[in-house]
């Protein structure tokens, strides 16, 4: 693309981030970027921009040849993706920010990439207005990220600020989510854990090269999360938070998934309320690295797609380096995980299928129990999210295959068995 050529959008989507963006760049005229026309789906409703602008006719835009960029944020993750290689093979650049829609279908849109050539780019489909894909997508080395931990869903994190520091229901807490804008229009989708586990998939790809579907990424969300957690949470001096992470093991493959965890209050990601993100990233020589910012929400979205669109002026495209230059990594399915489990009745708790248990608290109506499983014991069956049981992980909960048998010794001999 000619960085001196206007730049022509055809955008999808006038909801909390459409019209966001609408708002941003009539204060951004430098950019020398327009809206030509918006595709929305319901025509009735009332906007604050001029009724020429929209359309339903999606082929208004998508073959418009004066529109150069399509920039799609819509919450249709099958429409979105019509839209996307539509737009792609008729030669227009994309910026998207549906992140279901991209992590469903990730090995698809990487090959219109290669096949066409041109940009697509999705910095606002994870931890909106931090820039964290393009930061790990050029800064990083794959070889030298030992981990990345990360708060990727602004509104669980809103509920559970609101919930354990301003004592407000988890109704009301979602309701005010809602109210914000920062939850999905189906809201399941982040109480449930599938926005964080799709942004994962978004962020494992550009992080490590690794191209997985995000059902094959354990995961889980703040559904099941008690009170009487966080009262153990507190005693402890520790926060609970819904964590999207990712680990290097010895064998060199990746442990990676999302699940809520104890975090020490003293952590950077304690430091994350409301509808902020964060991530906190450990790489060699560097060490640790945080990130913070909005995650959610009208303005920080359109401030990351804005800076998409600000960087088709010099042709920016992902280069998908861990991916094509590097050597990708893999996912492991083959290390332990230290849990916290709270449960209502000890039947409902299968006690074989842990490693070891370091501590159980039988007494109160609400029981809970800290021990160590191999990650098989919760992604072959569900038993640890149904009946009211509530899994939260330890603070440091990934444990290498190669450390299993000293750990276990050591904690067998603190308890006293041997
Ligand atoms: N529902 C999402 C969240 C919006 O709460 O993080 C931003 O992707």
């Amino acid at each position: 693309m000619d960085t001196h050529k206007q730049l022509t959008i055809g955008l999808f989507g006038f909801g909390v981030v459409g019209e966001g963006l609408y708002k941003v760049l009539q204060q951004t005229p430098s950019l020398k970027a327009n809206i030509k026309r918006v595709c929305i789906k319901h025509p009735g409703k009332e906007r604050n921009a001029p009724d020429a602008l929209f359309t339903t006719d999606k082929d208004d835009l998508l073959f418009d040849e004066s529109i150069n960029v399509i920039v799609e944020v819509i919450d249709d993750a099958d429409a979105a993706f019509t839209i996307v290689s539509t737009a792609l093979r008729n030669g227009k650049a994309v910026v998207s920010a549906s992140k279901k829609m991209i992590a469903e279908h990730l090995p698809e849109i990487l090959q219109l990439q290669q096949e066409t050539g041109l940009p697509f780019l999705c910095e606002a489909a994870a931890c909106a207005s931090i820039p964290v894909i393009r930061n790990l997508e050029e800064y990083y080395d794959n070889d030298l990220l030992h981990s990345i931990k990360a708060i990727v869903n602004g509104s669980t994190n809103f509920i559970l600020t609101k919930m354990f520091e301003d004592k407000l229901d988890f109704q009301s807490a979602l309701l005010l989510a809602q109210q914000l804008g920062f939850a999905e229009s189906n809201p399941k989708l982040d109480i449930e854990g599938y926005d964080a586990v799709n942004k994962w998939t978004i962020l494992l790809n550009h992080a490590y090269g690794i191209v997985e579907h995000p059902n094959n990424i354990l995961f889980t969300g703040i559904q099941n999360i008690q009170l009487t957690d966080a009262v153990v949470a507190k005693e402890k001096n520790l926060d609970i938070k819904l964590i999207a992470q990712a680990k290097k093991l010895k064998n060199g493959k990746v442990a990676a998934f999302v699940l809520p965890q104890f975090v020490p209050i003293q952590d950077p990601l304690s430091f994350v309320k409301n509808e902020y993100n964060g991530v906190v990233i450990e790489s060699g020589f560097a060490d640790k690295q945080f990130f913070y910012g909005k995650g959610a929400g009208s303005f920080p979205t359109a401030s990351a797609v804005l800076s998409d669109i600000g960087a088709l002026r010099y042709n920016y495209c992902y280069e998908y380096k861990k991916l094509y230059h590097q050597t990708p990594n893999e996912l492991s399915n083959d290390f332990y995980l230290k849990v916290y489990v709270s449960f209502d009745d000890w039947k409902y708790i299968p006690r074989e299928k842990f490693e070891w248990i370091e501590e159980w608290h039988a007494e109160a109506e609400r029981k809970y129990l800290i021990g160590v499983v191999h990650l098989r014991q919760l992604t072959e069956s569900s038993w640890w999210k149904e009946n009211s049981t509530s899994l939260i992980l330890a603070a440091e909960a990934i444990i290498d295959n190669l450390d299993i048998v000293h750990l276990k010794k050591r904690s067998l001999e603190l308890a006293g068995v041997v």
